[in-house]
């Protein structure tokens, strides 16, 4: 009862604001960032066996711009870019800022512009420039890499084209059945008083229940919600974008239903927060162990464990029963999502944002930071490593590093094998230490051959858009560890003058870089997963604490001095080891053509519900990522003309690929595509492009037709 009175007061606060709104200069831009969709290892789950083989959705980036009006300065000017990738990367974000330095001067820096993820992991790997998340995609993929660079810098050109006098809103709303923490028993561990201020439905209990959303009104809105990008399963190889990607597609498609995906307008952000111990999972784990008398039981609670192994507990999303990929809990869980949303931005209830534009960065080299702790204890982090309960994984993918499994069963993995005769040094007795109680499975800090196996230098950056401050994290804090921080940082904000009791904090990334994960000192000390990837030792999250809020006095409006920063991170990759082999060349089968028809659609007339499908002769779209465009088209017979209504990013359509022969090049692409309901009676047809490349010359197009069908 307590708790009613200060926040109801706060929100008469909020709608207060509404009356001084700020005018601010507005920009929101998407594009396409898709990598290879075949023949790739995919991000996030840094399983070997998990190589894409299709796509069922593209990844974009969505790029949100807020100015003062006025002169364009980067000092009054912040950008703000969800990718849906699985964590933001150092070297990604250095080629951004090398092309935007280019293009537009000193206006889009380091300073204020942030590169975020949505941490979801069924896209394409090979990004990152370190090793250790490098080695499951046999190292670095420029291909990825490029689409990444590409799109996001495309993205923030079209925020940028589109600036236009605006005024922003902001507010929240609690999602149910949207999260559960994946590792309870470690949240456990933060003292009982600090959990009880949490103990309540809105606020969620072990898990933060609230989005935040700030509205761009009818252009679009950037909203956070911490959700691991983990409701696709790990054995799952068509390309996507999970739960937030899915969000961002089911909404932006309720507004403009006639454009197809990423040619909106509207721009619809689904962001991270503190995503660290977040699982869509939200049924449980289970063990599927068939045979076992625990078979279909919860796992063991403690270590996530079934008859003593990892391996065979799995969480559960909540359509579970009705595929065997999590492409429908999926659905659920993006779709509880779009509702808060819709609840925000269609409600009337969000308060206005007023203030100026401001932000702050610096680099802070993580392996070796002295700093003082609240209670006036010097405290130290410790150059990076992994502790055993890494090699374990989580209930939302058991086992992650295939390398750590076992002793030697790794040996499929070549990359492994040039880099394992030099596995991890010993760690040092002040090493061991500093990670005490982590036990260490991998010294990687210590770890620079052929180059750095984890980032020692990471990202530190918090962007002010009036009353809003986001706190831009390179990595992933756990729940609690989010509310310590933007606690921390609020009050700072306050104490310091800087925004009055309408201050309101969100923290979001991964971004920038990836620093793997950030749990409280007491979660810390339970070493499961998180903890166990906490690389910069027990005092990690306060010495964030620390920073973040020595940075606040750089937001005011008129700062005086820049921010003591370390030296930026060394550039990887131009040393980056590459073991992913180009295309060699693409041939038809003997008395074929690329794009013939293999199987054509089986019937002549379908109903909503069915899926048709044709089989091509195909080639390796690794020859052009069609970035922009499509793998295929569902074209509707109008008159006599054919118009395209569906592309390889609805995820009503399926685009796979399989090669046939090695030797001879050979190659055939399914298509298909699911029939929503409603989808307006006439008749149909499905088509491929594709691109084939020869043993000699170079690279052409070709399209495929099927057959025309009906849909009555
Ligand atoms: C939600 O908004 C209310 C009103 O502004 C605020 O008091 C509360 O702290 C917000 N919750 C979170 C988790 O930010
Ligand atoms: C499981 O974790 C909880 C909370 O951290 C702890 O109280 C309990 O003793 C643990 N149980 C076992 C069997 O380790
Ligand atoms: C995208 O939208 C624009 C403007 O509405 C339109 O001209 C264009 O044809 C669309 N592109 C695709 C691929 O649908
Ligand atoms: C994929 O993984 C999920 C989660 O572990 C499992 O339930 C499902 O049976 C697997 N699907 C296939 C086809 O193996
Ligand atoms: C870490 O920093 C402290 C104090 O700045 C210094 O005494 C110590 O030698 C450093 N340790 C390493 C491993 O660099
Ligand atoms: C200060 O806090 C740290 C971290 O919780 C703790 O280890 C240390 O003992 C505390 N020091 C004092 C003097 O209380
Ligand atoms: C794996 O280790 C076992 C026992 O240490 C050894 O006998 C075997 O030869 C090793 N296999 C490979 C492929 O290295
Ligand atoms: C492609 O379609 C054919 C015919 O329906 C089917 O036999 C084959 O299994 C499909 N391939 C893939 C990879 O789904
Ligand atoms: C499909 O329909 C179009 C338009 O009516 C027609 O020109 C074409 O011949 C049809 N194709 C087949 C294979 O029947």
């Amino acid at each position: 009862m307590t708790r009613l009175l200060p926040s109801f007061l706060v929100l008469s606060t909020a709608v207060l604001h509404a009356v001084a709104q700020t005018q601010y200069l507005l920009g929101l831009g998407i594009a396409d960032i898709t990598g290879p969709v075949v023949e790739t290892n995919m991000m996030g789950y840094a399983s070997l066996p998990q190589t894409d083989s299709g796509l069922h959705q593209r990844q974009r980036a969505r790029a949100f711009i807020v100015g003062e009006t006025g002169a364009a300065s980067a000092t009054t000017r912040v950008v703000y870019v969800n990718a849906d990738i699985a964590m933001g990367d150092t070297g990604i974000r250095r080629a951004i800022l090398a092309q935007l330095a280019t293009k537009y001067g000193g206006l889009y820096t380091a300073q204020n512009v942030a590169i975020g993820s949505t941490h979801q992991h069924s896209g394409v790997g090979g990004y990152l420039e370190n090793l250790l998340p490098q080695l499951t995609a046999l190292g670095f993929v420029k291909q990825t890499y490029d689409a990444i660079v590409t799109g996001v810098v495309l993205a923030i050109d079209r925020a940028h084209n589109s600036l236009a006098p605006g005024t922003l809103s902001l507010g929240n709303a609690t999602v149910t059945g949207g999260n559960i923490n994946r590792s309870p028993t470690a949240y456990l561990a933060n003292p009982a008083a600090e959990r009880a201020l949490y103990d309540n439905p809105r606020d969620g209990g072990d898990q933060d229940k609230v989005m935040s959303l700030l509205s761009f009104g009818n252009r679009g809105f950037l909203s956070w919600f911490p959700v691991h990008g983990t409701s696709i399963y790990e054995n799952n190889t068509l390309v996507s974008s999970d739960n937030k990607g899915m969000a961002a597609y089911l909404y932006e498609a309720s507004v403009e239903p006639n454009a197809m995906p990423g040619n909106q307008t509207f721009v619809a952000g689904f962001a991270q927060a503190n995503v660290g111990d977040t699982s869509p999972n939200i049924l449980g784990a289970f063990c599927e162990s068939p045979g076992q008398p625990y078979d279909g039981q919860p796992c063991q609670a403690n270590t996530s464990t079934c008859g003593g192994t990892v391996e065979d507990c799995h969480g559960r999303g909540p359509a579970f029963t009705l595929d065997p990929y999590g492409f429908h809990s999926n659905e659920v869980i993006a779709q509880v999502q779009v509702d808060a949303a819709k609840g925000l931005v269609n409600g009337g209830k969000l308060g206005g944002v007023s203030g100026s534009v401001r932000s702050v960065h610096v680099y802070l080299d993580m392996a070796n930071h002295t700093f003082t702790l609240p209670n006036g204890t010097v405290a130290k982090t410790c150059p990076a490593a992994m502790g055993f309960s890494f090699a374990g994984g989580t209930t939302d993918g058991p086992g992650s590093f295939d390398f750590v499994q076992g002793d030697n069963s790794t040996s499929q993995n070549p990359l492994w094998d040039i880099v394992k005769s030099v596995i991890t040094p010993i760690p040092s007795a002040e090493q061991v230490a500093c990670q005490f109680p982590k036990p260490i499975l991998l010294n990687t800090g210590y770890a620079t051959f052929p180059y750095a196996w984890s980032p020692s230098t990471v990202d530190i950056q918090m962007l002010k858009v009036g009353n809003l401050v986001i706190l831009v994290i390179p990595g992933e804090l756990t729940t609690m560890a989010g509310r310590r921080l933007r606690n921390a940082v609020r009050t700072q904000l306050i104490a310091k003058g800087i925004i009055d009791s309408s201050a309101y904090v969100v923290v979001a990334g991964p971004a920038n870089t990836y620093g793997h994960y950030i749990t409280t000192r007491e979660e810390y000390a339970i070493q499961r997963y998180e903890g166990a990837s906490t690389i910069f030792g027990p005092s990690t999250l306060d010495a964030y604490i620390e920073k973040y809020s020595s940075l606040v006095p750089f937001l005011a409006d008129s700062p005086t001095g820049t921010p003591a920063s370390d030296a930026a991170p060394p550039e990887l990759q131009s040393s980056a080891l590459s073991l992913q082999t180009g295309v060699v060349f693409d041939a038809a089968p003997i008395g074929k053509s690329f794009g013939q028809v293999l199987i054509d659609v089986a019937k002549t007339a379908y109903k909503a519900g069915d899926t048709v499908s044709a089989q091509f002769v195909g080639a390796n779209p690794r020859n052009n990522l069609r970035l922009e465009g499509t793998f295929l088209s569902v074209d509707h017979l109008a008159g006599s003309v054919w118009t395209p209504v569906r592309s390889d990013s609805h995820p009503s359509t399926i685009y796979q690929w399989t090669r046939a022969s090695t030797i001879l090049g050979t190659s055939n692409v399914n298509i298909s595509w699911t029939i929503e309901p409603n989808t307006p009676a006439g008749t149909y047809r499905l088509r491929y492009f594709g691109d084939s490349k020869p043993l000699i010359g170079s690279i052409s197009a070709f399209t495929g037709t099927s057959g025309n069908f009906t849909i009555a």
